[in-house]
C-alpha cells in the first residue's frame, strides 16, 4: 500500500492585519476535517505560520485526488465563514474562485504532495513560509541536495552519492506547467543558472537517482498569475523526505542558517532575509520579515507521530538575531535599488499610475554634439 502526503495551504483571514489566523478559524477548519474525513484520510495535522494555515493530510488516494482536494477546499470555505463572522482581515483571500472544480491547483491554495511506499521508518519534514515566494526554497534545496560543502552525505553516504534529479518549473509561463529536469552533479552549473532567478524558476520536485524515489515537493502557485492582480504573496509549502536515501534532517535544515534574502516582506514587494521561526509565529516588523517554519514527523501505516518543531532549538536564536540585523540593514535604504523588488515583481500596481502621470512631464533635449578631438 502506498501512502500519500498532501499539504494544502491557504490564507483565509487573520487578526490584526496579515499577521496570524485566530484560534476560532483554526478550530473551525480542524473540526470540519475531523467531521468529514471519514475513510478518506488516515490522519491529518494543521499547522500555521504567519497568516497561513496548512492542512497536512495522510491518505492512500495518490496525488491530485479530487475528494482529498475537495475536503480541503470545503474546510477552507468553512474557515472563511468563521473568519467573516469574526471580522478577520482578508477573510477568504486565497480562495480565488467561487466553486470547486476537481483540484485546488489554480484556484488559490498552495499544494505540495508526495506519494511513496512507506519505508519501515519514514521521517519527513513539512515546511511553511510566509511573506515570500516559492523560489525562496531554491537556494536551501540546491545546497541540501547538490552541494557537498553543505551535505557531507553526498560524499559519505552510498545511497545519495549518485545525486538527485531536480524538476524546475518556469512559473512565469501561464499556459501550462513548463518544466525541465536537471540531474546533479552533471547539471550543477545549469541548475545554478536557473535557480539564481527565484522569481521565475522554482524547484518543483526532487528525485533520488539511487532508487528513483521522490524526495521533495514544493508548491509552485503564483497567485498573481491566477488572479491577474495582487492578492498576496504565494507563501510556499514544501514536503521533504529525509535520512538514508535522502539528505539527513540536519543537512536539509543547515542552509536556513544563512537567512538568505528573498522576495516578499511588506506588500510582497521588497527584499528581506528568510528568518527560521517556531510554529505559529506571526508577522510583525514591516509585515515580516519573511519567515519559514519546519515540522519533523514520522508516518507509519498512514498515522502521523506528533510533530517536532525543528527551528525551536536554541541554535536558531542566533540565526534569528542575525536575520533581524539583516532585515533592519536592508530596510535602512527604503525603496532604493535592491531593497524594493523590480517593477515586474511588485505586487501593488499604484506605482504604474505615478509613472503614467509623469510620462507627459518628460521633455526631450536634443543630443548635444560631441566635441571634436583637438588635433595635436
Ligand atoms: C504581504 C502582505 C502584507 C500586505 C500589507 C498591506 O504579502 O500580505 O504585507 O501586503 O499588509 O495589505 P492591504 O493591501 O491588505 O492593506
Ligand atoms: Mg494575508
Ligand atoms: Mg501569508
Amino acid at each position: 500500500m502506498k501512502t500519500t502526503l498532501s499539504i494544502i495551504k491557504a490564507d483565509v483571514g487573520s487578526i490584526g492585519g496579515h499577521v496570524s489566523p485566530s484560534n476560532k478559524l483554526i478550530d473551525t477548519i480542524s473540526h470540519h476535517v475531523e467531521q468529514e474525513m471519514d475513510v478518506l484520510l488516515s490522519d491529518f495535522y494543521i499547522g500555521t505560520t504567519g497568516d497561513d494555515i496548512a492542512l497536512l493530510m495522510v491518505h492512500d488516494k495518490g496525488v491530485g485526488d479530487e475528494d482529498v482536494h475537495r475536503l480541503a477546499w470545503e474546510a477552507f470555505k468553512a474557515g472563511t465563514e468563521a473568519a467573516q463572522a469574526q471580522g478577520l482581515y482578508g477573510a477568504g483571500q486565497d480562495l480565488l474562485v467561487e466553486a470547486f472544480s476537481g483540484n485546488v491547483k489554480g484556484m488559490g491554495p498552495a499544494v505540495a504532495e508526495i506519494e511513496f511506499q512507506e519505508r519501515p521508518n519514514e521521517p519527513f519534514l513539512m515546511f511553511m513560509a510566509d511573506k515570500t515566494e516559492p523560489g525562496a526554497y531554491n537556494l536551501p534545496l540546491y545546497l541540501a541536495f547538490a552541494d557537498p560543502m553543505n551535505t557531507g552525505g553526498l560524499l559519505l553516504s552510498p545511497e545519495i552519492t549518485k545525486g538527485f534529479r531536480f524538476r524546475v518549473q518556469d512559473v512565469s509561463f501561464t499556459e501550462g506547467d513548463r518544466l525541465i529536469d536537471l540531474s546533479t552533479p552533471e547539471d550543477l552549473y545549469n541548475l545554478a543558472a536557473l535557480l539564481r532567478d527565484n522569481d521565475r524558476y522554482v524547484v518543483e520536485s526532487i528525485w533520488s537517482r539511487h532508487d528513483g524515489q521522490q524526495a521533495a515537493s514544493v508548491s509552485t502557485t503564483r497567485l498573481h498569475n491566477i488572479a491577474g492582480k495582487y492578492t498576496g504573496k504565494d507563501d510556499p509549502v514544501m514536503l521533504i523526505r529525509v535520512q538514508k536515501n535522502f539528505p539527513a534532517t540536519g543537512e536539509v535544515l543547515a542552509p536556513y542558517s544563512i537567512a538568505h534574502y528573498v522576495g516578499g516582506f511588506m506588500r510582497g514587494s521588497h527584499i528581506g532575509p528568510l528568518m527560521p521561526v517556531c510554529h505559529g509565529t506571526g508577522c510583525s516588523y514591516f509585515d515580516g520579515p519573511p519567515i519559514v517554519s519546519c515540522w519533523g514527523f514520522c508516518v507509519h501505516e498512514g498515522k502521523l507521530t506528533e510533530p517536532v518543531d525543528l527551528f525551536q532549538h536554541p541554535f536558531w536564536n542566533e540565526v534569528r538575531h542575525r536575520a533581524a540585523d539583516k532585515a533592519m540593514e536592508i530596510r535602512r535604504q527604503g525603496f532604493s535599488g535592491p531593497a524594493m523588488l523590480p517593477y515586474s515583481e511588485l505586487e501593488y500596481g499604484g506605482i504604474v499610475h505615478i509613472l503614467e502621470k509623469l510620462e507627459s512631464r518628460f521633455t526631450l533635449r536634443p543630443a548635444t554634439r560631441k566635441a571634436e578631438p583637438v588635433a595635436v
